[in-house]
């Protein structure tokens, strides 16, 4: 009979991964116990300090509904979506870069013609909001489909409001013949992430705040391109180089640049990697 202590039982539960048939399965498995168990003996895990671990993620698990995600949220604010994020897609010099796609995304938001007001009544300064969407070699996308989505000058998504049905501040338009987009919104202001759960006592246990900088999201695609998902930050914002996410990229941040009459302007060009079969065909 095996004789299992401190020493031994990493190997014996790696061991125990070995009849695994799907081989990725068993490499992030086995990776995940020896880092698991790395981790714990750095730190000579108490017991006291497990349960505490495991009643966090029990709350995590007690707060998540179809309206809020404390476990993304989790990842978020540990730099796990973003690394992930960064991971995957290293793209070619000159393309935009992508950043995390956050909780609040709304798939079947309305669809709006060039040019129109996507606010829909969102509280805050109006803002125009165009550019030009292109390949890496500067050829228009025509027809490109752009999905935005931002909050309220209060800080708040539509969906956060109880009670909203209609969408406001997101909607989708659709690129012209030469690859161009514009729409009117409202100004995005920095926000709070969400913040009275266990992410949330997190954050304050850590010293940390839950600020976003200012940002409008975006979701581009394109037939022959790979999806971009992406903000535009707003320069000069403040936690910019604090995001409680670790979402910014310099080269996402653009000046919304005040216009006579108290709106704004932001202008901003996004450049599409190739999809993959269309790059290897070139
Ligand atoms: C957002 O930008 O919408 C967001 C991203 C990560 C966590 C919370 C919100
Ligand atoms: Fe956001």
């Amino acid at each position: 009979m095996r004789n299992l202590n401190q020493d031994n039982i990493t190997q014996a539960v790696i061991a125990s991964f070995s009849a695994t048939e799907d081989p990725r399965i068993k490499q992030i498995m086995t990776s995940l116990v020896q880092h698991l168990h790395a981790f714990a003996r750095e730190v000579k895990l108490t017991e006291a300090e497990w349960f505490q671990g495991i009643d966090f993620l029990t709350r995590c698990g007690h707060i998540t509904s179809d309206k809020r995600q404390e476990f993304i949220l989790l990842s978020d604010v540990l730099g796990l979506s973003m690394l992930t994020v960064a991971m995957n897609n290293d793209k070619p010099a000159g393309c935009t870069e992508s950043t995390v796609f956050g909780p609040f995304h709304v798939a079947g938001a309305p669809h709006y013609e060039l040019g129109a007001d996507i606010a829909n009544g969102a509280k805050g300064t109006p803002c125009l909001v165009r550019g030009r969407v292109s390949g890496l070699d500067g050829e228009p996308v025509p027809g490109a489909v752009l999905d935005v989505w931002q909050s309220d000058d209060d800080g708040l998504y539509d969906v956060q409001h109880e009670g909203l049905e209609q969408a406001q501040a997101r909607g989708v338009v659709t690129a012209d013949a030469q690859g161009r987009y514009h729409f009117r919104s409202i100004l995005a202001v920095p926000y709070s992430i969400p913040h009275d759960g266990p992410v949330g006592q997190l954050l304050e246990a850590t010293g940390r705040h839950p600020w976003r900088p200012a940002h409008l999201h975006f979701m581009v695609t394109a037939p022959g391109y790979e999806t971009l998902i992406t903000h535009v930050f707003r320069d000069r914002s403040d936690y910019l180089d604090s995001d409680a996410v670790f979402g910014v990229r310099q080269s996402l941040v653009c000046d919304w640049v005040q216009q006579p009459d108290g709106s704004y302007l932001l202008e901003y060009d996004f450049v599409l990697n190739p999809a993959a079969a269309q790059r290897e065909a070139a």
